[in-house]
């Protein structure tokens, strides 16, 4: 069986997350998510719409995912790959060359991000469009 890890806060789900889970799940046989916690997005500066909780609610409905972990610090990566016996590490393409390192542990591939979505994107088009029409 071959395993395929993965990172991030996948906050208000979106198509560019589906798209990269699906690919993700295509390269082996069990998808595992590293979800970011509240305390580690703190950390990273990033505030989440959805709680911890929620974005993994929503994250274990999806057909790819298999199991979903913490993602508690930066340095986890080495031990998760070690103790989950990842095959596979797979980022989008913006962390291109960023966890080169890690390819002593286990492969490391970089998918092509969905152009034009990301959450950060879907915040600012609805915080304008309510200004706009508050207008
Ligand atoms: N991702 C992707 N295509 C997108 C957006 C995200 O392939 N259009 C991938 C990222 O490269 C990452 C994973 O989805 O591997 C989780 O990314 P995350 O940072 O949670 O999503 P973003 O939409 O990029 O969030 P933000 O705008 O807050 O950075």
């Amino acid at each position: 069986m071959k395993t395929i890890i993965t990172y991030g806060t996948f906050d208000l789900l979106h198509i560019g997350h589906i798209n990269l889970l699906k690919r993700a799940k295509e390269l082996g046989d069990f998808l595992i998510v590293a979800l970011s916690t509240d305390n580690f997005n703190e950390i990273k500066g990033k505030k989440a719409y959805y709680n911890f909780e929620e974005r993994k609610a929503i994250l274990e409905s999806i057909r790819y995912v298999d199991l979903i972990i913490e993602e508690n610090h930066w340095e986890q990566k080495k031990s998760d790959i070690t103790y989950y016996n990842a095959d596979v590490f797979v980022m989008g393409s913006d962390w291109k060359g960023k966890f080169d390192d890690l390819s002593d542990f286990c492969q490391v591939v970089y998918l092509p991000r969905t152009e034009g979505v990301s959450t950060t994107k879907i915040k600012l088009d609805l915080s304008n469009s309510i200004i706009k029409n508050a207008i």
